[in-house]
């Protein structure tokens, strides 16, 4: 029994030693590009630390100024899409502050979407990519709208690769960043890459925040105290701050406030999520999620619990000022709309979140809830839709 104890024993150790050494470089690299990250000459905004913004960047997609330039340029360029007519910038507009303004999406052909294209300042903090999380990082989503038959019509990757495989200025760059030709996997790393540089602090809210008190006028520091007290924002879109603090006004979590739940259709696929969820399986998800009116369940349709039915992500609300209109289905015109949604408690629905509450505002402390959220808009992204807008 000892002796076959031992005869087990050495092959396992040995497994174990060879193991270690297999994954040494694993680790040896990722400290390498942690070091890059760092490294990385990079201005960041008051109110977002380069500790934050490294924990962002992935070890697997390490920030360099070429790859960010390649990205940036990927981003801009019109032949990502299936007849060149739209480029991402067509519906994340820097003059915009990478929105497009729209109540919905406008893509190829003008074909409309399902949701307003949301801010990229600042994307890369998001804990899931889209409204409803669908995406686990900035490369898996750069992939999408690439193929998305409303946005930017290609029918396969196959084809990206090759058009811009056809560019030789694209492939000498991708050569001297990648160190080979150009892959999809590439394309997705580089514009991830240049999005982790659309980074937006620096707005009177941080200068408050780091001490300079007369940053906020007397109103929006009113605004700012019912929007922790009274009129409670910050349930959801928390202020935190101190060591290991999430800045951008957003708990990360999925909410159902009922924005979806007033659209006619809402409670009939609510019906049939609930039926799915009951005799739980994932090929009955699947199937539910290609259905036109499914968009409307939000993040249910990535976890398939009914909590999650009509649930969208609780936005930032840095830059607020300047991407409206406003919830994932645009359907909000103005922040005074939005205000005016929290008052009556958001839409009543049977999924609507616990704690979602009316509110009892005056117009007055309407007014300053308001002034408050203009006192979250980044100084470069004011100038930058400023200068856009003459
Ligand atoms: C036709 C308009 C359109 C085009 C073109 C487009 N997007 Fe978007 N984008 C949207 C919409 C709409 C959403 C939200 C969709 C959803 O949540 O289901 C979105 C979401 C995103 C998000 C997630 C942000 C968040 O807060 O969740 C990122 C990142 C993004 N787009 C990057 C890109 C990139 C990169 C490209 C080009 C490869 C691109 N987009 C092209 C409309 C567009
Ligand atoms: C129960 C959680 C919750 C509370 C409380 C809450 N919000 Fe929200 N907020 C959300 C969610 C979730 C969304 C996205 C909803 C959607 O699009 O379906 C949102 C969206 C918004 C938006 C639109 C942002 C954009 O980019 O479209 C603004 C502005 C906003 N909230 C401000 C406020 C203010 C001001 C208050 C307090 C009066 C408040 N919120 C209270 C969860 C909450």
């Amino acid at each position: 029994m000892e002796l076959a104890t031992r005869r087990l024993l050495l092959p396992f150790a040995f497994c174990s030693l060879i193991f270690a050494f297999m994954l040494l470089p694993v680790f040896v690299k990722a400290r390498d590009t942690a070091i890059d990250a760092a490294a990385f000459d990079f201005k960041l905004p008051l109110g977002i630390t380069r500790d934050l913004w490294s924990y962002f960047v992935p070890k697997d997609n390490p920030m360099t100024a070429e790859k960010v330039a390649l990205g940036r340029e990927l981003f801009f360029d019109k032949r990502l899409s299936a007849d060149a007519s739209i480029s991402c910038a067509g519906c994340h507009a820097p003059e915009r502050a990478f929105t497009d303004g729209k109540r919905i999406a406008e893509g190829i052909g003008g074909r409309t979407g399902t949701r307003n294209s949301p801010t990229l300042l600042n994307a890369m903090f998001n804990t899931g990519q889209f409204w409803d999380g669908r995406a686990e990082s900035l490369e898996a989503q750069a992939r999408l709208p690439l193929v998305n038959p409303d946005e930017m019509g290609n029918q396969t990757y196959e084809q990206i690769v090759m058009r811009l495989r056809g560019v030789p200025d694209y492939a000498k760059k991708f050569e001297r960043v990648f160190g080979g030709t150009i892959t999809m996997d590439a394309v997705a790393k580089a514009i991830a890459a240049y999005e982790r540089t659309l980074v937006a602090g620096n707005s009177p809210f941080d200068r408050y925040q780091s001490g300079d008190m007369n940053a906020l006028s007397s109103t929006a520091r009113s605004g700012m105290i019912l929007f922790r007290g009274k009129a409670r924002c910050n349930v959801c879109h928390t202020i935190n701050q101190g060591f290991g603090a999430y800045p951008f006004l957003s708990d990360g979590n999925y909410r159902n406030t009922g924005v979806a739940a007033n659209v006619t259709g809402f409670a009939a696929v609510s019906r049939r999520a609930m039926q799915v969820a009951s005799d739980f399986k994932p090929a009955l998800l699947a199937e539910l999620s290609k259905q036109s009116d499914s968009p409307l369940l939000g993040r249910f349709i990535v976890t398939g619990n009914t909590l999650d039915i009509g649930a969208f992500r609780t936005p930032s609300l840095r830059n607020v000022e300047l991407t409206a209109p406003y919830f994932h289905d645009g359907s909000a015109a103005t922040l005074a709309d939005v205000v005016k949604f929290y008052v009556k408690g958001g839409n009543e629905n049977a999924f609507r979140d616990w704690q979602l509450e009316p509110v009892d505002l005056s117009d007055d402390e309407q007014h300053d809830l308001i002034e408050f959220l203009k006192a979250l808009t980044s100084d470069e992204a004011r100038r930058l839709t400023e200068a856009g807008s003459k």
